[in-house]
């Protein structure tokens, strides 16, 4: 049984893996060890396995003991440890959620339901670096996969829906207050069926341009509005995120020629699920009902949507899909710039498949 790591299994990404371990009995399968950065020596926490006490997250020894590391903890420590290790040795398998080793050579992005054959084959070659995607990523090619396996996608133009909970659980908070501060604040115009609907959004205005919403961690209100713009700024006038799409899409896919990806990545006031909307350029025109086929058949998480309003309103939704799985993917037509020229668009919970699902899978990857 592999000696496993756990390091970050607190935060929210953590959390969520913690859960998803439970319910698919995979403490059974390991011999966890379960480290801390702060509390070091109290007790492990029991995920229906007694673990001892928690360990020094920062204590290369006892992580040299491990098979393997799966760190949720961020960014930072993955760059102050991960080095550290392999300098001081250790060759086992490291399987991260941050996104600080992702285009390293040495380090392959796992999302097994679509490059399961390229992690099969990093193993052969004795690759030990494992690392998540970036979640719209992730979300996007499990939503579309089945036409980039067939080779079918000249390139992809987004516009991503992005929800709090990819800034973290701070932003998540501030969305909620900052939702509560303006529902109270128009209060009575709420109560009183015959008040002044411009009255009403006058004030709203007013209160989210009067510096009192709590803005830490987005920087601008976002209850009530939008932000189009994730990540740090590039040279080029993408934004970080909107960057990784092709990045990360053409490693994960280990693509000949680039497939060009590319779009505006904006924040809206969801809290856990990205939605994504596409125009596809396919390289030949297929029918429809083709490419339905195609999508539905690529792995047992994504669902076909049919083109219907009903449809869309009750299944392509983050409120349907929260907490679940499933990666529905609809509003499949083509445009009118011709047949060749396809929508979509795609929801799926940005901490499950976005995050936990691909490393927890990774574990039962390794030989
Ligand atoms: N960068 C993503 C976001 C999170 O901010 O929504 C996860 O990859």
């Amino acid at each position: 049984m592999k000696k496993v790591g756990l390091v970050g299994w607190r935060g929210m990404v953590g959390s969520v893996l913690m859960s998803r371990m439970v319910e698919e009995g995979d403490f059974a399968r390991i011999d966890p060890v379960f480290f801390t950065t702060s509390q070091a020596g109290q007790p492990a926490p029991d995920f229906g396995k007694s673990a001892g006490t928690l360990q020094d997250a920062y204590d290369i020894e006892a992580l040299k003991a491990l098979d393997v590391v799966l760190t949720c903890q961020g960014g930072d420590y993955t760059k102050e440890v991960y080095p550290r290790l392999r300098a001081a040795g250790w060759n086992g398998y490291w399987i991260d959620a941050a996104s600080a080793l992702r285009m390293d050579d040495e380090a392959l992005i796992v999302l097994d339901p679509v490059n399961g054959k390229q992690i099969q084959d990093a193993l052969a070659k004795g690759t030990k670096t494992f690392v998540g995607g970036n979640c719209t990523v992730s979300l996007m090619l499990m939503a579309l996969g089945g036409l980039f396996e067939q080779d079918l996608v000249e390139w992809v133009s987004v516009a991503t829906y992005q929800a709090a909970s990819g800034g973290g659980a701070r932003h998540m908070r501030e969305l909620v207050t900052q939702m509560g501060m303006l529902r109270d604040e128009v209060a009575e115009e709420l109560a009183d069926s015959g008040s002044a609907i411009l009255e009403l959004e006058r004030k709203i205005t007013e209160k989210t341009r009067s510096g009192d919403l709590p803005v830490d961690n987005f920087g601008v209100p976002l209850a009530g509005s939008l932000i189009p713009w994730i990540d740090t700024q590039l040279d080029n006038g993408q934004s970080r995120e909107e960057w990784k799409g092709q990045a990360e899409t053409n490693k994960i896919l280990q693509t000949g020629a680039t497939i060009p990806v590319d779009g505006l990545c904006v924040r809206i006031g969801a809290l856990r699920c990205h939605s994504q909307a596409f125009t596809i350029k396919l390289k030949k025109d297929i029918s429809i009902a083709e490419i339905e086929k195609l999508l539905a058949s690529h792995n047992d998480w994504v669902k076909v949507i049919p083109n219907d309003r009903q449809q869309s309103m009750d299944e392509l939704t983050p409120a349907a899909v929260t907490g679940t799985l499933s990666v529905p993917v609809g509003r499949l037509r083509k445009l009118n710039m011709g047949p060749e020229y396809l929508s979509a668009f795609t929801v799926g919970d940005q901490l499950l498949w976005g995050a936990a699902e691909p490393l927890r899978r990774m574990l039962h990857l390794l030989p």
